[in-house]
């Protein structure tokens, strides 16, 4: 076949497209129909056989195709609880109780969306991590990590009002709390808690409305979100756990040297870890669904009551550091602003890091001092969040506070005195 300057044809799988020039499928009949009216082989060459990673990913890159696989998880179970689900302040409850009890594989799937939510997080969280020790979150992919926080924020938003669905008793006082946090807004605060609830405590409205963003504004938004996360993924190409850029090493054909086609070989890695994942995912379902009362809490077994509230009010263990932070401090307005502070400082952690080399490799022992002291500060006040607010439990919380923002604030100075090690022109890759 002729190729013109604006077509061409693939000669290998592999082979990316000339600047400016469209594919003419090779296929004929169905595909070739398909093709000349969606450009899915241009897709596929583009986007999959044609975008090279770098050859030296490691177990931390499994995390993004997982974080898609659970919010593939959490769409599918949740459309199916959605058949069953009355989000009414009278019905809720008890039409989850008949889920579990008297819809075929109701429990089943009931576990499989309460699992996939915690699943989520901890997924996104060492997704993040990965970002963190490799710099990935750096120039050029500025917009990458801000994007991925606007979903990290949106999962936020997704997951707790998922959680008030079920109307137990830790859904209805948790709500309270952490609404009653926008209730520290100078001016505006009541009005505003008001407008968030649609009534003057947590209620039937709340639900309902809680019910529509939950199942549909805010999964659109995320799915969207995570599209427009791998366009700018694609853009600026992938980092790699030596922070070094592969497009800055091209062989004669133009391809980055040290990268290989993500398509098959980042495809068939990734289901490795997809393997993994699930066969933990299903011991989790099938044998410890409550996770000890961390995954599904033990108050939330019981009905909302406006009555009782239960002995010790927190949120899910995936929100428990910031919820430290913000009962760390006796002062209620300066405990939502410290809150605040601790999502700010993720933000804007690109324009933090002065460092010369990316990857925590190359960083100097400060830098590794600091990642370490800010993994246990997380990890500690995700605890502490858990525990009773008092005593030796929130001057505990008051270190891993100083510990968490010491990593941020102090960035811009340990991160350019630190001593970096000499990095290396081409990305190293030890064959297993
Ligand atoms: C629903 C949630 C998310 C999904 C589905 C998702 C998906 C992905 C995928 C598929 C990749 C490429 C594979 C990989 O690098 O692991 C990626 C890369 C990346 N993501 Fe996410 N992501 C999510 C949340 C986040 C969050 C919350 C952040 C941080 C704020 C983030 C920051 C990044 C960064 C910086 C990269 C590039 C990493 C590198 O090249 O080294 N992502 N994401």
């Amino acid at each position: 076949m002729a190729t013109t300057e604006r077509e061409t044809e693939l000669r290998s799988p592999s082979e990316p497209l000339p600047p400016g020039a469209t594919l003419v499928s090779k296929k004929r009949g169905f595909w070739a129909w398909i093709n000349e009216r969606l450009p899915l082989d241009e897709f596929i060459a583009k986007e999959l056989t044609g975008y090279f990673a770098p050859k030296n990913f490691n177990f931390w890159y499994f995390f993004g195709s997982l974080a898609m696989l659970v919010l593939v998880i959490q769409l599918v179970s949740g459309i199916f609880l959605a058949m069953f689900y009355k989000p009414s302040a009278v019905a809720a409850f008890g039409s989850v109780q008949y889920i579990m009890r008297e819809v075929d594989w109701g429990w089943l799937i009931r576990y499989i969306h309460s699992t996939g939510a915690s699943m989520f997080f901890v997924v996104v969280y060492l997704h993040m991590f990965r970002s963190l020790m490799y710099g990935s979150y750096r120039q050029p992919r500025e917009l990458l990590w801000l994007i991925g926080m606007v979903v990290y924020f949106a999962l936020m938003a997704e997951a707790f009002m998922g959680y008030v669905l079920p109307w137990g008793n830790m859904s209805f006082w948790g709500a309270q709390v952490i609404v009653n946090i926008f209730g520290t807004v100078p001016f505006i605060g009541t009005g505003l808690t008001q407008w968030i609830r649609g009534d003057y405590g947590i209620s039937d409205a709340t639900l309902n409305r809680f019910f529509a963003l939950h199942v549909a504004a805010v999964p659109i938004i995320l799915l969207l979100l995570v599209m427009l996360h791998l366009v700018a993924l694609h853009q600026t190409g992938s980092n790699n756990p030596d922070g070094i850029e592969i497009k800055e090493h091209l062989g004669p054909d133009g391809k980055p040297l040290d990268g290989i086609p993500f398509h098959p070989y980042y495809t068939v890695k990734d289901f490795v870890g997809v393997g993994v994942f699930l066969v933990i995912f299903a011991l989790i379902v099938f044998y410890v669904p409550t996770f000890h009362g961390i995954f599904l809490e033990k108050a939330n077994f019981e009905p909302a009551n406006l009555l009782s509230t239960p002995a010790e009010i927190h949120p899910v263990w995936y929100f428990t550091p910031f919820y430290a932070i913000l009962r760390g401090v006796p002062n209620k307005g300066i405990g939502a602003l410290l809150l605040l502070l601790a999502l700010v400082s993720l933000l804007v952690l690109p324009w933090l890091d002065r460092s010369p080399v990316k990857s925590i490799r190359y960083k100097g022992w400060i830098s590794r001092l600091m990642l370490t002291v800010f993994v246990i500060s997380f990890v500690g006040l995700g605890y502490l969040g858990m525990q009773p607010a008092e005593g030796i439990y929130i001057i505990l919380s008051r270190f891993c506070m100083v510990g968490y923002f010491a990593f941020f604030w102090l960035m811009p100075f340990y991160s350019r005195f630190d001593r970096v090690k000499p990095v290396p022109d081409r990305v190293v890759y030890h064959a297993h």
